[in-house]
């Protein structure tokens, strides 16, 4: 039987706790951080871009292999409750492959 390939991801909370989920290729970052019981992504809006509230910090070397933030997530990575960084993804708009086993990303402090 067919069975969706699954990544791990790697979740470093903003007191330095990293949570390992397993996710499916597929998935947003955000649907594999809320099925694994992230709990420091908020998500409000389901990942119609309209929260920010599933603000991430992606580590390298993957994020400089994203595809780059388009405009309309731009715009809303001003509206994060802990002020964006370079390295500052909405975890909604990135959809996971196998080239993203391993990701790491760091949460912020608060997503409010
Ligand atoms: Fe709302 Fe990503 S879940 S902007």
């Amino acid at each position: 039987m067919f069975k969706s390939p699954m990544i791990t991801i790697n979740f470093i909370a903003a007191d330095a706790h990293s949570t390992a989920v397993r996710a499916k290729i597929g998935q947003s970052l955000m649907e594999a951080a809320v099925a694994g019981g992230i709990t420091g992504i908020a998500a409000d809006c389901g990942g119609t871009l309209t929260c920010a509230t599933c603000h991430v910090m992606v580590h390298e070397p993957f994020a400089s292999q994203l595809p780059p933030a388009d405009g309309e997530e731009r715009a809303m990575l001003a509206f994060t409750a802990v002020p964006a960084t370079p390295a500052s993804r909405l975890s909604c708009q990135i959809r996971l492959s196998p080239a993203l086993d391993g990701l790491t990303v760091e949460l912020p402090a608060s997503q409010y």
